[in-house]
């Protein structure tokens, strides 16, 4: 028996209902940030690091809530699961059952023991890792009979309706559908996906969580989202599209004109090229030409800073302290950004120098503690059955 058993009986009381075990792993973005929403390209691949719970169906119809990682158990009754949970992870998990319900899906009662070891909120999607557990589990337990392209959309209307996030399909999707050993480009439109052998010879994928206190994430990155509807508005008053995204950077040129602040411009410039790096990216890594594949990460950070405006000083310096360390070929900032974790491609037999000597650098630069991750490509969402 894996070993969420043990917590698990200890929390809740006896009972002869089976007891399943689902995961989801994180996610990290190699190349093409806040893309996602605009229907543009994006390259993630999931890591190996994820959540797992460990759930029974109860007799009664109480949802009883815990999780090893915070002290908190939530019982609540079928009429409390509408209510917002104040700012707290359960959120995600009600958010999933709202929108079962809302197929009319009654997912009442059960019990569960979540378990994670993605750092919250650093930008590896450890909200879409529980938000689609959650529902892949809840769909087996309760025969639900959604399919996979379903959950994903019960994840993400989760995170959109009741947690109040404007994310775009990449994290979800990205949990519930990876490949190991492959990367996913994505496009975010039609939701077409070219799963791509990552073909790392001798470089090893290393995430560095900067451990920056990341404040006001959600409000950010939801003002950002409106600056990207707002260029869209400005620029199908002149052009014939409906994403951002679907503007060629040539168009993006010669249509400064046509935004309502320069802000605004920048927030488009950053997507439009980004789209276009993700797939420039992907044709470099099939041509095993990892060098390109590491500029254009590197390209694409300075976008995400000076254009985007999402990195901060502190993940600047990072990115500036992991470039200038030898084996590394590429390193921006993954995910939502203003903080969070950077992603680098480093020479492999350079892994624990790189490790080392940006720990010092980084220390020494900016005072905090940065935690290394050397990772591994996984698959999706799955039942764990031994
Ligand atoms: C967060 C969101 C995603 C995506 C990224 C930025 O992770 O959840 O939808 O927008 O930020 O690429």
């Amino acid at each position: 028996m894996n070993t969420l058993y043990q917590p698990f009986i200890e929390r809740f009381e006896e009972s002869s209902n089976p007891v399943r075990t689902f995961y989801a792993p994180g996610r990290v973005n190699l190349i093409g940030d806040h893309t996602d929403y605009c229907g543009g390209l994006v390259f993630p691949c999931a890591i190996d690091r994820g959540t797992t719970v460990m759930i029974r169906k109860r007799d009664d119809d109480t949802v009883k809530l815990a999780s090893t990682n915070f002290e908190l158990m939530a019982s609540l009754s079928p009429a409390e699961l509408n209510q917002k949970y104040g700012d707290n992870w359960i959120n995600y998990v009600l958010g999933v059952i709202d929108q079962f319900r809302k197929r009319g899906i009654e997912t009442t009662g059960f019990e569960c023991l979540y378990s994670g070891n993605i750092p919250n909120g650093g930008g590896l999607s450890s909200s879409a890792s529980l938000e689609v557990v959650t529902a892949f589990a809840l769909n087996s337990l309760f025969g639900a009979g959604f399919d996979d392209i379903e959950l994903v959309r019960i994840a993400l209307a989760a995170e959109n309706e009741f947690v109040g996030v404007n994310c775009g399909i990449m994290d979800q999707y990205a949990v519930a559908m990876a490949q190991k050993d492959h990367a996913m480009m994505l496009d975010c439109n039609t939701l077409e996906c070219e799963q791509t052998p990552l073909k790392l010879d001798g470089y090893q994928i290393v995430i560095v969580n900067s451990n920056q206190r990341r404040d006001l994430v959600d409000s950010k990155y939801n003002e950002r989202f409106q600056e990207c509807q707002t260029a869209t508005r400005d620029l199908s008053k002149h052009l014939n599209i409906k994403q951002l995204a679907e503007v060629t950077p040539a168009q993006m040129k010669d249509s400064l004109e046509y935004f309502s602040s320069i802000d605004v411009a920048k927030r488009a410039k950053h997507v439009i090229t980004e789209h276009n790096r993700v797939r420039e990216a992907v044709i470099a890594l099939n041509a095993d030409d990892l060098n390109t594949f590491g500029r254009l990460m590197n390209e694409s950070h300075k976008s995400m800073s000076e254009d985007f405006e999402a990195s901060t000083d502190i993940i600047d310096q990072l990115v500036a302290i992991s470039l200038d360390t030898p084996g590394v070929i590429g390193a921006r900032m993954t995910g939502g950004g203003f903080g969070g974790c950077t992603v680098n491609l480093v020479a492999e037999d350079q892994v624990e120098y790189f490790i080392e000597s940006v720990g010092k650098r980084y220390r020494e630069a900016c005072g905090l503690k940065a935690d290394f991750y050397p990772t591994q490509s996984d698959n999706g969402m799955r039942e764990i059955t031994e």
